[in-house]
């Protein structure tokens, strides 16, 4: 199958989940960071997964009924802009190419738009995603309308193409999950790189350009989130990325960071002396996020609920905070009065794909979904305790999370993260010999 097969299939997964009507379905616009200079461009994931075409300014015509269609539309060859930017396809290689119906020049998307919703009972679109989008895809189906008199109905009915989107991401194919055991790979390699680099005195972002370049040593053509690089109390805010601190002897380091390749996320954390020990207190709640780890990780199987891992972990973590003397009770009254999401505040994983956090819906009817084999999720726990007078002392600014990425199988699971080591030994011989 070569890979442009794979994309042609999932259109003709889409049109027949639609039935009839016509998607819409736009890439993602360049974006401006200040004056000349843009961010780096990142394609749409939807229109990406559905054509494989990385180019901005693209939208996907999906025809659906007796015979589907599939057409896109795309930037001009333009021989002078290609001097400053770069290569563009132009719609005659791109329908080559990528291998769909029809491909015409994107400038023709406003006088073509109305011709194809004439007729067609519904139209699939992201409503509400881009104003700007919504906006002309409204105007289309007005200029529709006005030809009414001339018998040409407008689509009664304005359904939201990622209904149907969402419930194919969430299952990965084998292709995919290809793509994302290499990306996991290489994020493994990074934070084997990383543990290497650590020292005291050095700095959180010394530490993040050792896992930006591995990243890019391999050919991940991005990070698929900002990294977190956060010694001592900067683990104990959630979403730290400034990264501009010095590592102290004493204090972990929380490193949160995972590369995109080819469109498909990782994200790793993993947790590390700056001294290349962890002292009694670090180990003791080091040892309380991993068995949390291990026993959400033993829950992941088919026909468990997506909820399951989580409590388990949340068990855990509640036993040990009360066996630590952080909270004083049962596991079972400091889980049910909440008490534990002082130190354990987030839950224990999201869906990954395309997206860090990826599509699908974590409930179906008001209940917990059911893991299915493809499914790729995170599997996180962490511990995060603040400094505080009714805390022990030797506890305050430890912030532990250990992150990995795991597809559920037929019979289990297979975690994808496997490279990068998380037995505290295992991370202190690393350090040692690195
Ligand atoms: N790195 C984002 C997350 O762990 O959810
Ligand atoms: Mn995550
Ligand atoms: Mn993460």
């Amino acid at each position: 199958m070569t890979d442009m097969t794979v994309y042609a299939q999932r259109r003709a997964r889409l049109a027949a989940i639609m039935g009839r009507g016509v998607a819409v379905i736009p890439t993602a616009p360049e974006r401006v960071r200040n004056r000349d200079a843009h961010y780096p461009y990142r394609y749409d994931s939807y229109f990406h997964y559905l054509t494989g075409f990385d180019e901005p300014e693209a939208v996907l015509v999906l025809v659906a009924g007796g015979s589907p269609q599939s057409i896109l539309l795309c930037r001009d060859k333009d021989p002078e802009r290609e001097v400053w930017d770069g290569y563009r396809h132009g719609p005659a290689a791109a329908r080559e190419r990528f291998g769909v119906d029809e491909a015409y020049s994107v400038r023709e998307l406003d006088a073509r738009g109305p011709q194809w919703l004439a007729d067609q009972p519904a139209l699939f679109f992201a409503i509400g995603a881009d104003a700007a989008w919504d906006a002309r895809v409204l105007g289309w189906l007005n200029a529709v309308r006005g030809h009414s008199r001339a018998g040409v109905a407008a689509p009664s009915e304005i359904r939201d193409v990622r209904v149907a989107l969402d419930e194919m991401r969430l299952v990965k194919g084998p292709e995919e999950l290809a793509v994302m055991r290499r990306a996991a790979e290489i994020s493994g390699g990074a934070h084997i790189r990383a543990m290497k680099a650590v020292r005291p005195g050095r700095w959180e972002h010394e530490i993040e350009a050792e896992l930006l370049h591995e990243f890019r040593r391999h050919g991940a053509q991005a990070p698929a989130y900002t990294p977190i690089v956060a010694g001592g109390a900067h683990a104990c805010v959630l979403h730290y990325v400034a990264n501009n601190g010095a590592l102290q002897d004493g204090d972990c380091l929380l490193i949160d960071a995972g590369c995109e390749l080819d469109g498909y996320a990782s994200d790793i954390t993993r947790t590390l002396p700056v001294s290349g020990r962890f002292n009694a207190a670090q180990g003791d709640v080091y040892a309380m996020v991993l068995a949390a780890q291990a026993a959400a990780m033993g829950e992941i199987r088919p026909g468990n609920g997506w909820d399951a891992p989580h409590q388990a972990a949340v068990r855990v973590i509640a036993q040990g905070l009360i066996d630590l003397g952080l909270l004083r009770g049962t596991r079972d009254g400091v889980i049910e009065s909440g008490e534990y999401k002082r130190f354990y505040m987030h839950r224990t994983g999201h869906w990954l794909g395309r997206d860090v956090h990826d599509v699908g819906d974590y409930k179906v009817g008001g209940q917990w979904r059911e893991l299915v084999p493809g499914m790729v999720l995170t599997v996180e726990p962490g511990c995060y305790i603040a400094a505080a007078p009714d805390v022990p002392e030797a506890f305050w600014n430890i912030g532990i999370r250990i992150e990995d990425d795991v597809v559920v199988t037929p019979t289990a699971h297979e975690v994808l993260t496997h490279q990068a080591p998380k037995r505290a030994s295992e991370i202190e011989a690393l350090m040692r010999d690195g």
